[in-house]
This record gives structure tokens, C-alpha cells and sequence, in this order.
């Protein structure tokens, strides 16, 4: 059956402390928002945003990074019931299914999100809603269960009684419906509550007073719905994914010598035998190759291509480039928006100045196979290094280089004798 995305992302995260909107906060160079988007963009039809506080700079985000979702604006924001409503004259005839998520829940998977659409299709649900389990449920809905343990309602913490207050089962904030048979509801909810606020989860209940199917789907593991409301949140769900990814990349033969202290962003992929030394940091999106030595303190940025047997080593920064096999560039270096063949070797200290600051203007620097550049070289994009030649140490290229020849820019070096006097 067709499925559509409705994300709330229209609450203001007084708790951020911050001018930026809080789904905007990133992990890792990746917005909240983004990875909610990520998760849900293969799969769906279309996906609604609901923006509310700082709605320009949410919907400019939507609209630059994902040209498929639409952005819905509630305004002013009278709660999550209210916020759903909002897309109700998007969807008037629409007959499939809405999987509701929170912007601001970065650590659900794709492979959640399908196990619980699936859950939802194999009960014919009407309404299913994700729960979990949490020693401490402070904060979360609670789900109220029927003596038989179907589902009843779902209350608030603020509206609990204390015997409601003790349940750990909680409500994670993800709601699978077919969307003809709920719609209704969010004319009908009332704010008749301890916030004053329309509820997205009093449709539990109205779907059971309309006899609809209405069950829970029970997540195992419960860091996948954690939250973000704090800048201590941030961190913490920073280091949840971090963990996440290191633990799959060393399952999978990549050998992290400290996983304390690497960074490795969720969509970067690492071949086999690659060995990731100390504190480094690999954030957006990128392909490293097998047998690869990486760091310590190496910095790649995104936009990053590694073949197989390439070594960046430390102090060595990387964005937007392709490096091909058996290619080296051991310490100190810069490396942007470059395509540099294979068996290059790169001086310590080599940089590529890729930006013009006064133009704003980004080149590309090419280096083809077998090219050897000297310490401390600066290659002033665009230019190009052809095949086989090398760049003498301290060269500043501003000319491309014919294969095998020799560029060297260095002034004569001078000895004066004797020049402190005994
Ligand atoms: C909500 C649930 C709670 C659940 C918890 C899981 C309700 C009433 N409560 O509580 O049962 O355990 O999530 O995290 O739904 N938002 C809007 N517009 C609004 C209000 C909120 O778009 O008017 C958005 C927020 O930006 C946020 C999401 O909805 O992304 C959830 O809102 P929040 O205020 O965080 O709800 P909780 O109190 O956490
Ligand atoms: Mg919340």
C-alpha cells in the first residue's frame, strides 16, 4: 500500500539554549532533521514537515536537501494533534497509509521503521503506535493497557496518576495509520488536558471507541528512540550512533585501534583490513577502500573516495576528492575538491589551494598517476599535474605540468660564508 511521512518539527527546543532551530542541530555535519528524512526518503511517496518556530530556516534546509518533501506550516503550535491536522487538506482523499515520526529522534533505523510498518500490515492494523520499554520513563507517555493487555490509551506524564506514573512501557512518538480510517480523529481531539495542548496520542483511544484495530509494536532497543532536548542530549545521542557505527565497521573487518576517540559518520563506508589509528574524524559522506591506513588525527570531510591501499596520515585533511590505489599523503596536508591518481605520493605539508576567497571561486586540482609532489608544495587551483612528473619540494604550482617533467620554483639557494663574525 502507498505510504506517506508526516514529520513534526514545528516545537520550539527551549531546552537547545540556541538561535538555531533545534532540528537543524548536527551529529557529525548531519542535521536531526536529516537523518529522520534519510530514514524515510526511499520508501515513501512523499513526506510533509511540519515547521513551526524558525520555519524559514527549517524549510530552506527541506527545500535545498530534499526536493521531494513539502513543508507544512503550524502556526501557532498547539501540540502534536494540532501539528498532524495541519496536512488533513494535503491528504483529503488520499486511501494508503501515514507513518508519523519526530524530527528531533535521529538514532531510529530504516530497518525499525520497516520492521514496524510490517508489524502494522501483518495485524491488518488501523493504528499502530512504537513503544518501549524504560527503566526510568520520565517524560514519556505512557501506554495504559486493558486487564486482557490490549492497548487503551496513552497519558501524559503531567496528566498521570502516580499508578500510571510507574509504568515503564512508553510511548516512542512513531505512529503507523491508514490514513482514511484516522483522519477524522484530528478534528475531534480536544485540548482538554494539563498543557492545554491537542494530543496526537488521543487518537489511541478514538480509534478504539471506533472499534479500529489499534495495537503497539514493542521496540527491543530503546536507544533507537532517545530523544533530543538538550545540548547534553546532543552529545550523548552523538556518541550512541558514533558507538553504533564503529561496532558495524569492526563486524564487518575494519580494524579501529581506539574506539574512544574515532569518528566515523553513519554514511561513510570502510572496506576490509582498513585500519583507523586515533582520533580521527570522518564526517559526511564517503567510500574508503580496503587495506587503507587512516590517521591518527586525520580529518576527512565528506565527499571523500579512497581506493584500496591509500594511506592518509596525521594532521592530513581530506574533503571532496577522488585518491586512487597506492596513494600516499602521509602528514600535514590539505587536500580539496582534488582527483589525484594512483601511486601519487604527496610531500608532508602539501597543500592544494582550492579557493579563491576574493572570486569565492572553488577549482579543482588533478594530479594523474605516478605524480610526486615535494614537501611543502602549494598547487594553486585549477591546475593540472600530468602523468609521471614530479613537483620539487617548496613549489608553487600555478601552471599545468606535462607528464614527467620537473616543476621547480625554488630560488637559488644561497650560502654566505662566514657571515657571523668571530
Ligand atoms: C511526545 C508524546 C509522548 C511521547 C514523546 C516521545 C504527545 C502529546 N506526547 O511528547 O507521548 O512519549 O513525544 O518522544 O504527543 N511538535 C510540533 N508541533 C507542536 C508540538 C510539538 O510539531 O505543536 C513536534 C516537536 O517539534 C517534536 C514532536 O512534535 O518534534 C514532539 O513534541 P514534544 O513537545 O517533544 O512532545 P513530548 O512532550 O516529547
Ligand atoms: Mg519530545
Amino acid at each position: 500500500m502507498e505510504i506517506k511521512a508526516i514529520i513534526l518539527a514545528a516545537g520550539k527546543g527551549t531546552r537547545m539554549q540556541s538561535e538555531t532551530p533545534k532540528v537543524l542541530h548536527k551529529i557529525m555535519d548531519k542535521t536531526l532533521l536529516g537523518y529522520v528524512l534519510d530514514n524515510v526518503k526511499n520508501w515513501v511517496t512523499e513526506s510533509f514537515v511540519i515547521v513551526g518556530h524558525h520555519a524559514e530556516e527549517v524549510e530552506k534546509f527541506v527545500k535545498d536537501n530534499y526536493r521531494t518533501a513539502k513543508t507544512v506550516l503550524q502556526s501557532p503550535q498547539l501540540g502534536t494533534g494540532h501539528a498532524v491536522s495541519m496536512v488533513c487538506p494535503f491528504l483529503e482523499n488520499y486511501r494508503g497509509q501515514v507513518i508519523i515520526l519526530c524530527g528531533d529522534t535521529p538514532l531510529i533505523t530504516e530497518k525499525t521503521l520497516k520492521n514496524f510498518v510490517e508489524y502494522h500490515n501483518s495485524n491488518k492494523s488501523d493504528l499502530t503506535v512504537m513503544s518501549t520499554i524504560f527503566e526510568n520513563p520520565t517524560n514519556y507517555g505512557r501506554i495504559i493497557r486493558d486487564t486482557d493487555n490490549s492497548l487503551k490509551c496513552i497519558v501524559e506524564e503531567k496528566d498521570a496518576a502516580p499508578e500510571q506514573r510507574a509504568v515503564k512501557e512508553v510511548n516512542a512518538g512513531i505512529y503507523c495509520l491508514n490514513w482514511g480510517k484516522i483522519k477524522d480523529a484530528f478534528s475531534q481531539l480536544s485540548s482538554n488536558n494539563a498543557q492545554n495542548e491537542y494530543y496526537l496520542t488521543d487518537i489511541i483511544e478514538w480509534g478504539k471507541a471506533q472499534k479500529l484495530n489499534v495495537n503497539a509494536y514493542i521496540l527491543k532497543n530503546n536507544e533507537e528512540i532517545y530523544g533530543i532536548n538538550s545540548r547534553i542530549n546532543l552529545a550523548e545521542a552523538a556518541k550512541m550512533m558514533n558507538n553504533r557505527k564503529l561496532n558495524e565497521l569492526m563486524t564487518n573487518g575494519v580494524t579501529i585501534v581506539d574506539p574512544e576517540c574515532t569518528w566515523i559518520s553513519e554514511d561513510t563506508e570502510i572496506g576490509q583490513d582498513t585500519i583507523i589509528y586515533p582520533s580521527t574524524y570522518i564526517e559526511g559522506k564517503n567510500t574508503i577502500g580496503r587495506n587503507c591506513k587512516i590517521g591518527p588525527f586525520a580529518h576527512l570531510r565528506g565527499g571523500v573516495e579512497l581506493a584500496d591501499n591509500v594511506k592518509i596520515g596525521n594532521f592530513v585533511e581530506v574533503k571532496k576528492s577522488k585518491i586512487s590505489s597506492n596513494t600516499n599523503a602521509g602528514h600535514l596536508s590539505y587536500i580539496g575538491d582534488s582527483e589525484v591518481g594512483a601511486h601519487v605520493n604527496i610531500g608532508a605539508g602539501t597543500i592544494t589551494a582550492n579557493y579563491n576567497p576574493i572570486t569565492k571561486v572553488k577549482s579543482k586540482t588533478v594530479l594523474k598517476d605516478n605524480v610526486k609532489i615535494g614537501s611543502n608544495a602549494v598547487l594553486v587551483a585549477p591546475v593540472t599535474v600530468e602523468e609521471g612528473a614530479n613537483v620539487g619540494a617548496g613549489g608553487v604550482i600555478t601552471k599545468d605540468i606535462k607528464a614527467r617533467a620537473l616543476a621547480i620554483t625554488r630560488a637559488p639557494l644561497k650560502i654566505v660564508e662566514n657571515w657571523i663574525k668571530q
